[in-house]
């Protein structure tokens, strides 16, 4: 594998970026300064040292993102802008795809990757992988419509919803909701099915991860080995 992609797929920093660093002698490979971007590396042999650091290779890139509003979660759109627009573009051609949806109107957290094995894994009915949600409605929501909220509800096609957690703050006009299952435009069906409307959604949490909020809306970062390895055992 070339050093510069290495250095971008394990996160160190863009392939640009290694190309720099290569030349001002900032990486070494078996303790040699390396020469070139291109110079071929074995991943699994080879120890490479970052900025002094020795790099863990990684076989996928995991990137947790801080979605903004109008921003498309999908890997190309021929009118929005989408979630891969807001990487480098040199990581854009590198096989990442948004593991689930977000509306374009929600924002907060979307897990990135190229994985697609454990992407499937986690979007898999089956896995009841648990999200939660902070939203604002239009009314407050009752007692009663909370309750009918968590033991499941008809939306307009028809489809009963799986029950769902419902926490409300004490105007009963926001909280947070916890799903367990992913239908097209979940949240915003089921509170429609309590005329109701949803004014403000944002994810704060995706299985394991939860919404980094050192990160500002559409900014992103890489997945720490903990959060790697909590993903996993999904
Ligand atoms: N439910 C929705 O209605 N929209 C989202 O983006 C996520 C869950």
């Amino acid at each position: 594998m070339r050093l510069d992609k290495f250095l971008g797929i394990t996160g160190c920093c863009t392939r640009t970026e290694a190309k720099k660093l290569i030349r001002s002698g900032g990486v070494t490979v078996n303790g040699i300064p390396a020469s070139a971007a291109d110079s071929k590396i074995d991943p699994e042999t080879d120890v490479i040292v970052f900025c002094g650091k020795p790099v863990v290779y990684r076989k996928y890139t995991y990137i947790l993102m801080n979605k903004p509003q109008g921003v498309v979660s999908a890997t190309e759109d021929g009118r929005d802008r989408t979630v891969l627009d807001l990487l480098p573009a040199d990581m854009k051609k590198s096989g990442l795809f948004p593991c689930g949806r977000l509306d374009k109107n929600t924002v907060g957290l979307i897990l990135l990757t190229d994985n697609g094995e454990l992407g499937h894994r986690l979007l898999a009915p089956k896995s009841h992988v648990k999200k939660t949600y902070y939203f604002h409605s239009k009314f407050p929501i009752s007692a009663e419509d909370a309750k009918r909220f968590s033991s499941g509800l008809i939306l307009e096609d028809g489809y009963e919803t799986k029950p769902a957690g419902i926490e409300l703050e004490e105007t009963g006009d926001c909280g947070v909701i916890t799903l367990v299952e992913g239908k097209y435009h979940q949240i915003k069906r089921m509170l429609e099915a309590l005329d109701n409307k949803i004014t403000y959604l944002e994810r704060i949490s995706f299985g394991p991860l939860t919404l980094d909020r050192d990160l500002n809306r559409g900014d992103w970062r890489y997945l720490t080995a903990e959060e790697i390895a909590e993903l996993e055992k999904h």
